[in-house]
């Protein structure tokens, strides 16, 4: 997703913006450009990587002290330096970065062409440039809310003029944007980790909102014009924890920072006995035992951390649960009652189908509930209750320790909800939690077991196909390691109920086609085992994850990777990092970009 910077301050604004952009990477993005003002806007933009624009500046720097910046994910015009942002308009007097899609721009572009306007680049962005023009009279956030007026659709943009040349207009509906207050200097971005080593005082920008940004700090009002008092969120987060630390991805890092984000995420919310205490979670004991249904929807990895909460609410609290994808859900026209509790689940709670399918559920009269890891994050002003899920910023595509802590937090949830529906005893809720303060230490120890995972990554490097199998709880582990594969490997990959292998997919196992079993589940080990013996008859070739006390396992597997034993109902959350390392070790030998796969995004927040 597009990525957006701004600078006010004593600083030279290129480096400044060029960094930012940087730290934004992780969103994707396919172009890059800054506009800096002194005196007349300079505008230096290219497609591909932030390096090419980094060689454009080398050769021919752009001189000022305020700024802005952008990284385009491509979504209408093709990825090239014309279409890349900023965006002036014809008199160069204008200038816009642009996050989202004007969603009327046929007809705005169709009556601009009309009135004599050229343009040129193929994107929605550069009208909204060419309307701030065409209404300016003298006050520049006039123009901007004009403009606004007139474009529909969800979006973020920044806008800079030379007429007023100190200040930049910003304008938020849905797309994030935070202000970071320097002392002497402002900052403006898509999000936090930006500019988290200039400042730790954000102001968060709402939905319709405006914001003029001076180097004195920035001042918000509403679209339609009413001033808006916001509180300073001071950011604890380590500089640190943004950066790549010693490894060589930042998959890798936040693969290895697990440990650490479940004890986060556990943190004064579990005691020994498995009483749960949820800071943000406002419901009673009398709603929690009325609720109906639960409905948890996401996407993506989201998603796959949400089959394992459908599981656990089915299985372990006998209460009704469903996880949708959100993009089916919102047009679903689901039967959602008013004591239904739905659950969005994203990690950055800004992806548009999550949001969307979560204010379907809201609108339907059901109470609604965000696991999210972005504190004031979109979803999380939302929901009704929240659970931040602490796993730090994450920078990698590809997401690993935001899956691992959805998971946490909703073993945190069914233990809340289960004591209060008596449907978790006290000895269920006593051992679980035991399991859960041990996790760390079973994470670690599986982290530690890195050679035989290379040496399964080595043997499916060159497969043309990759099929993963597991039951229940392994099933959605199953679906989450291969789609973790096919992010990174570019392989084609499959999971699919062990049970369901002989009822079609059997017919592409020949020989050497490797099979990924998961077998955590021991009520139904008997009955993966049979699948694993379907596969061996034709060939296929079997890498089992199993618990270390698993000793028939090594019959049948060609290889086994191991996972220390522990309660099934937890398993999940050890028994996919050996599939999260399966998936970066055979990216790394193919020779792929880890942290940035090719045409992913981290946030997706268009539809
Ligand atoms: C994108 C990312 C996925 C992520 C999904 C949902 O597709 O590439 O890694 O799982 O969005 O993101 P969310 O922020 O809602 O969890």
């Amino acid at each position: 997703m597009c990525g957006i910077m701004g600078y006010v301050g004593p600083q030279e604004a290129g480096p400044i913006l060029v960094d930012g952009l940087r730290r934004l990477e992780y969103r994707g993005y396919d172009s890059a450009g800054i506009a800096v003002t002194n005196g007349a806007i300079s505008v230096r933009k290219a497609q591909g990587k932030i390096a090419n624009l980094e060689a454009l500046i080398a050769s021919d720097p752009p001189s000022g002290s305020i700024g802005i910046g952008h990284t385009r994910w491509a979504t209408h015009g093709a990825p090239t330096d014309a279409n890349a942002h900023p965006h002036t308009d014809p008199s160069g007097e204008f200038v816009v970065v642009h996050n989202g899609i004007i969603e009327n721009f046929q007809s705005l572009k169709a009556e601009l062409t009309s009135g004599g306007s050229e343009f040129v680049s193929e994107t929605d962005s550069e009208i909204l440039a060419h309307l701030i023009a065409r209404e300016y009279d003298g006050d520049l956030v006039e123009a901007v809310r004009r403009t606004v007026a007139l474009s529909e659709g969800a979006y973020a943009m920044v806008v800079m003029s030379r007429r007023e040349p100190r200040k930049i207009v910003a304008v938020r509906k849905i797309s994030p944007l935070v202000v970071g207050l320097g002392d002497g200097e402002t900052f403006l971005a898509s999000d936090i980790p930006a500019v988290l080593h200039h400042t730790r005082d954000f102001l968060i920008i709402e939905d319709d909102e405006l914001v003029v940004v001076t180097e004195e700090g920035a001042v918000i009002e509403s679209i339609s014009g009413e001033a808006v008092e916001r509180e300073v969120v001071h950011i604890d987060w380590d500089a640190e924890q943004a950066e790549k630390g010693g490894f060589d991805t930042f998959m890798l890092k936040e693969i290895h920072e697990q440990p650490a984000v479940i004890t986060e995420t556990l943190a004064s919310r579990l005691d020994q006995n498995g009483k749960v205490w949820l800071e943000d979670v406002g419901f009673d004991d009398a709603y929690a035992a009325a609720i109906d249904r639960v409905w948890i929807t996401a996407c993506g990895t989201a998603f796959h951390a949400g089959l394992i909460g459908q599981e656990i609410f089915r299985r372990v609290l006998r209460l009704p649960a469903n996880v949708e994808y959100a993009h089916e859900l919102r047009y679903a026209d689901p039967i959602i009652g008013a004591n239904d509790l739905t659950i969005a689940i994203s990690q950055s709670g800004e992806t548009a189908d999550t949001l969307a399918a979560a204010r379907l559920a809201v609108d339907s009269g059901s109470r609604m509930l965000s696991i999210t890891n972005v504190v004031g994050s979109t979803l999380s002003r939302y929901a009704d209750d929240i659970l931040y899920t602490r796993a730090g910023p994450e920078i990698s595509v590809a997401s690993t320790k935001a899956y691992m802590a959805m998971l946490i937090a909703q073993y945190l949830l069914a233990l809340r909800l289960g004591a209060a529906r008596g449907t978790v005893d006290a000895e269920l809720a006593g051992r679980v939690a035991h399991g859960l303060h041990l996790l760390p230490a079973a994470i670690e120890e599986v982290l530690e077991r890195e050679a035989p995972v290379i040496a399964a990554a080595e043997s499916i490097v060159d497969a043309s196909d990759v099929y993963f199998i597991g039951r229940g709880l392994d099933y959605a582990i199953a679906m989450e390691g291969s789609l973790k594969l096919k992010e990174l490997s570019y392989l084609h990959s499959e999971a699919m109920p062990a049970g369901e292998l002989k009822h079609g997919t059997l017919a592409l196992i020949t020989d050497g086609v490797p099979v990924v079993v998961l077998l955590t589940q021991r009520a139904v080990y008997d009955k993966v085992i049979s699948a694993v013996q379907e596969v061996k008859a034709r060939g296929g070739r079997i890498i089992a994850v199993a618990y270390d006390s698993d000793t028939e396992i090594a019959d049948h597997a060609d290889m086994v990777l191991r996972i220390p034993d522990m309660e099934d109902l937890l398993a999940p959350v050890a028994a996919v990092v050996p599939l999260q390392l399966l998936a970066y070790h055979v990216a790394r030998l193919r020779g792929h970009d880890i942290d940035q796969p090719r045409n992913l995004a981290k946030s997706v927040t268009v539809e």
